[in-house]
C-alpha cells in the first residue's frame, strides 16, 4: 500500500548488496510478511478448552502449557531484576518439511520458522530476531530461506544456502536498545553470516524466546508444514550480568482456530527442548486423552471434527 517505487527500489537495491532472495519465500514474502508478528500489547497466549502440561526436567516441576495461534515454543517474559536480555541462542538441526495429510493451503505452500529472538511476547513493539523459514510445495519442492529483522522493519534474506540436516547456531546480540546485530552460523562448514543492525523501535530486553512459528504472508497465516521435530539446543538467554537456559521459560503450543493443536513440546533440559508437529493421527489420540502421561482433554465436539479429518484422510487415500 505504501510502498513508493522509492521506497521499493531502496529496499530492492539494499537486498541486492546484501542478499540474493533466494527461495519462494523470499524478499517478496518478506515484504509481505511485514505485519506478521504484533497486535497490540497482549501476551501472545490465548484462550484454549484444550490443557495440557510439560514436565521441565530441569526443575522437576509440571508446568501448564500455553496456546497460540502462531508460536510454538519457549519464552522467558521477564530477565532477571533489574537486568535486561542482550543476547539470545540457540542451535537447531534444519528440518525437512511436508505437506500435513488432509490440510488445505490455498497457496499451495506449508511453511514454517524456526527463529531465537529477544521481545516481542509480552512486550510487544519490538523484535529482534534471526533464523530460517522452511516451504514445501505441494508438488514436494522443499526451500529453505535464512533471514534477520528487527521488527517492525522488513525481514531481509542472509545469502546463505541452508540444506536440511545441517546444524545452525543462530544469535541475536543488542549492543544498545537500539543497535545490534543477528548471526547465523553453520557449523557443518563453520561460514558465518552477521548482519549489524540500528533501529528506531527501541528494544526492553524482556523477552528472550526460542520459537517455530506460523508465520503471516499477505494477511492469514500460510498454511503450517509438518516439519516432524526441530530441537533447540544450546539455548541461552544472556544479560549483562548473566545467563539462563529455558527453564523459566513460558512453553507454548500452536492452536489454530479450529481449536487443533498443532505442535508438542519435550523439555529435555535447561539449555534444550523439542518441538513436534503433531499429525491429525496424533491429534485424535490426544484429544481420546491417550497422550503420553499428558492431560489432553479436548471437547467433545473437537474431538469429533478430528475424527471427521481422519475419516476424510483414509478415505482420500492418505498416510493414515
Ligand atoms: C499471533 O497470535 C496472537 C495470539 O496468539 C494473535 O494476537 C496475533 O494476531 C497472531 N498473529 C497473527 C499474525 O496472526
Ligand atoms: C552474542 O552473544 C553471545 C552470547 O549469547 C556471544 O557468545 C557472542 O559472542 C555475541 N556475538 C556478538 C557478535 O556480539
Ligand atoms: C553448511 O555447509 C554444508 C557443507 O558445505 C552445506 O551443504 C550447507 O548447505 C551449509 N548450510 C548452511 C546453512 O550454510
Ligand atoms: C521426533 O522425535 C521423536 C522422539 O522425541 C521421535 O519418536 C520421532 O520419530 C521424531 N519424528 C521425526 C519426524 O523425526
Ligand atoms: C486446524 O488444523 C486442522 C488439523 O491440522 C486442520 O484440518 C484445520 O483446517 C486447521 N484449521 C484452520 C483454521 O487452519
Amino acid at each position: 500500500m505504501k510502498f513508493t517505487s522509492t521506497l521499493l527500489s531502496t529496499v530492492l537495491l539494499t537486498s541486492f548488496a546484501l542478499a540474493a532472495p533466494s527461495s519462494r519465500s523470499g524478499l517478496a514474502g518478506r515484504l509481505q510478511r511485514r505485519g506478521r508478528t504484533l497486535q497490540g500489547s497482549t501476551l501472545r497466549s490465548k484462550e484454549s478448552k484444550n490443557s495440557k502440561t510439560t514436565f521441565n526436567a530441569a526443575t522437576g516441576n509440571t508446568s501448564a502449557v500455553q496456546y497460540s495461534e502462531n508460536w510454538s515454543g519457549a519464552a522467558i517474559t521477564s530477565p532477571p531484576t533489574g537486568q535486561t536480555f542482550n543476547a539470545v541462542s540457540g542451535k537447531i538441526t534444519v528440518p525437512t518439511p511436508s505437506a500435513p495429510s488432509g490440510v488445505a493451503s490455498t497457496d499451495g505452500d506449508y511453511a514454517a520458522s524456526a527463529w531465537v529472538g529477544i521481545d516481542g511476547n509480552t512486550y510487544s513493539t519490538a523484535i529482534l530476531q534471526t533464523g530460517l523459514d522452511f516451504t514445501v510445495s505441494t508438488s514436494g519442492a522443499v526451500s529453505y530461506s535464512a533471514w534477520y529483522e528487527w521488527y517492525p522493519d522488513y525481514a531481509m534474506d542472509f545469502d546463505l544456502t541452508i540444506s536440511a540436516g545441517d546444524v545452525i547456531s543462530m544469535y541475536v546480540n543488542a549492543t544498545t536498545t537500539t543497535s545490534g546485530s543477528a548471526t547465523i552460523e553453520n557449523l557443518t562448514t563453520g561460514k558465518t553470516v552477521t548482519k549489524s543492525l540500528t533501529s528506531t523501535s527501541a528494544l526492553g530486553g524482556e523477552n528472550a524466546e526460542w520459537i517455530v512459528e506460523d508465520f503471516e504472508e499477505g494477511n492469514s497465516l500460510i498454511a503450517f508444514a509438518d516439519f516432524g521435530n526441530v530441537t533447540f539446543t544450546d539455548c541461552v538467554a544472556a544479560t549483562a550480568e548473566s545467563s539462563e537456559g529455558v527453564s523459566t521459560a513460558t512453553i507454548m503450543d500452536i492452536e489454530n482456530t479450529s481449536n487443533q493443536v498443532l505442535t508438542d513440546k519435550n523439555l529435555i533440559s535447561d539449555s534444550s527442548f523439542q518441538v513436534s508437529y503433531t499429525s491429525i493421527l496424533e491429534q485424535a489420540m490426544e484429544a481420546g486423552g491417550e497422550g503420553e502421561g499428558e492431560v489432553g482433554k479436548g471437547t467433545r465436539v473437537e474431538n469429533e471434527a478430528v475424527l471427521q479429518q481422519l475419516i476424510l484422510v483414509s478415505s482420500g487415500g492418505g498416510r493414515c
